[in-house]
């Protein structure tokens, strides 16, 4: 059924008018002022609201086998949650261990999605080894449309990628145009100080943060863009969480390394005293890098305000209580991951637009347009205009509410944002043209969506 979107204040990256949109057949078709209602047409009544292109989070963890368990999710839980949230597409990281094998993980990953996803999909390839077989395996993945790779410089002998191996894969992604995104600690570090906490007695969730350090996260940030820099390789720092980590990416784009850096919702919003509550209170805030000192959020949002970080995401990666709870013993037994699929675009409107950090322009950049550009799928997504696919958040900013495990989506029994306030919320969201979303509730078509096909661009 065609959809015409009445009167909205329609905000993309770079304008901001008041008009109406009108999608036939999955795409934008025509937009303009007071256009004509056409028989059969659903319609909403935009006025008051803001109508925004669908929000992109291009970082999630749905389907992960991870320090003995499983995240929670499936991909049916977290796109609703995605969608009741105002995401239209994800990208999720593909993520074999160096056990497995990259092309029989691929097709893995991609079964477990295919059917089940109610938004729109892609993903990041995972390199955690570099062996014969590697690089016609990335080839292939790369003709199947996935145009973005993934490394790790943490979790040593688990996801971790030694030096060699980085270079190789960065010289493929090179000769491939393709973008290489990091989650950046220096894995032998992590790992002395992790055993010295543990041996002088310290094992709570409060030793997190101190066995992952700022300046832990900084040089994995400068390794890796070193490794841009003489191989020539687009890159895209996942996660950052410090001062320390965005000065090493900003020198290295001053010096002229194609470099790109997320930010995650928990890091802008959440801080490391929430990591140090008693038992599972702290648990329930472990990830990696960790939760910093309070002082970075500003750094952090002022660096966004300015574009000199690029995007946020989530690194949405549910563990229960039960599984928190694995690392009751010691904290280097906790999985690491804090959900926020369903909760990143409130909570960026809300902490940012609404405090008056962000401006309308960058909080849809972010949240949208710049990733849609850096994972080529921009303007198919990431905008709204003619010829787009009809992937729209009609967004009510006189919302008022709270973010609560009680009316969340996502399978988990908590949440990590619980009590706080929500200013803002989405009103109707719509996937290729069909409302999927109203008020906090799913109300589409299961399965919906579709395999985002993603060409390279980084040459
Ligand atoms: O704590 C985190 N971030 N968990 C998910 C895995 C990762 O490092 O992205
Ligand atoms: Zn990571
Ligand atoms: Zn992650």
């Amino acid at each position: 059924m065609p959809l015409l979107i009445k009167n909205g204040e329609i905000i993309t990256a770079d304008s901001r008018y008041r008009g109406d949109i009108y999608a036939e057949g999955e795409t934008i078709t025509r937009m303009g002022r007071d256009l004509e209602t056409p028989p059969g047409c659903e319609v909403i009544d935009a006025t008051g609201m803001y109508v925004f292109p669908g929000f992109i989070d291009p970082h999630v963890h749905i389907y992960l086998p991870f320090m003995a368990t499983f995240a929670k999710d499936t991909h049916e839980t977290a796109s609703i949650a995605a969608l009741v949230g105002g995401t239209t597409s994800y990208i999720e990281m593909c993520c074999p261990s160096r056990n497995e094998d990259a092309l029989e993980s691929y097709h893995l990953w991609k079964s477990k999605a295919e059917g089940n996803s109610a938004c729109d999909y892609s993903f990041h390839m995972a390199v955690s080894k570099y062996t014969g077989e590697t690089e016609s395996q990335l080839r292939e993945i790369v003709r199947d449309g996935i145009s973005s790779f993934k490394i790790f410089l943490a979790y040593k002998n688990f996801f971790g990628i030694e030096d060699g191996e980085l270079y190789q894969a960065l010289a493929l992604a090179r000769k491939l145009g393709v973008i290489v995104t990091a989650h950046c600690e220096n894995a032998e570090l992590v790992a002395q100080l992790q055993q010295e906490l543990l041996e002088a007695g310290k094992t709570g969730p409060e030793w997190h943060e101190p066995s992952r350090p700022e300046s832990v996260e900084a040089e994995g940030t400068h390794h890796f863009a070193t490794f841009l820099e003489n191989t020539g390789a687009a890159g895209y720092v996942v996660h950052l969480s410090c001062e320390g980590a965005l000065k090493a990416a900003l020198a290295a784009k001053e010096r002229g390394v194609r470099i790109w850096v997320e930010a995650v919702i928990p890091h802008l919003v959440l801080d490391k005293t929430y990591a140090e509550r008693a038992g599972v209170e702290g648990m329930k805030h472990v990830m990696s890098p960790p939760l910093r000192d309070k002082r970075n959020q500003a750094v952090l949002f002022h660096a966004l305000q300015a574009g000199l970080i690029d995007t946020v995401a989530t690194d949405h990666c549910p563990f229960d209580t039960t599984q928190k709870l694995m690392g009751r013993g010691a904290f280097t037994q906790i999985p690491n991951g804090i959900p926020g699929i369903e909760e990143r675009v409130n909570l960026l409107f809300t902490y940012g637009v609404q405090q008056g950090r962000l401006d309308l322009h960058r909080f849809v950049d972010a949240a949208s347009t710049r990733a849609a550009k850096l994972f080529g799928l921009f303007p198919r997504k990431g905008t709204v205009a003619v010829g787009s696919d009809a992937d729209l958040v009609v967004y009510d900013p006189a919302y008022r509410g709270t973010f609560t495990a009680a009316r969340q989506h996502v399978n988990n029994d908590y949440n990590g944002f619980e009590g706080m306030a929500m200013k803002g919320r989405a009103a109707a969201v719509t996937v290729r043209g069909k409302i999927q979303a109203r008020n906090g509730e799913f109300v589409g078509e299961r399965g919906r969506g579709r395999l985002l096909k993603r060409a390279p661009s980084h040459f």
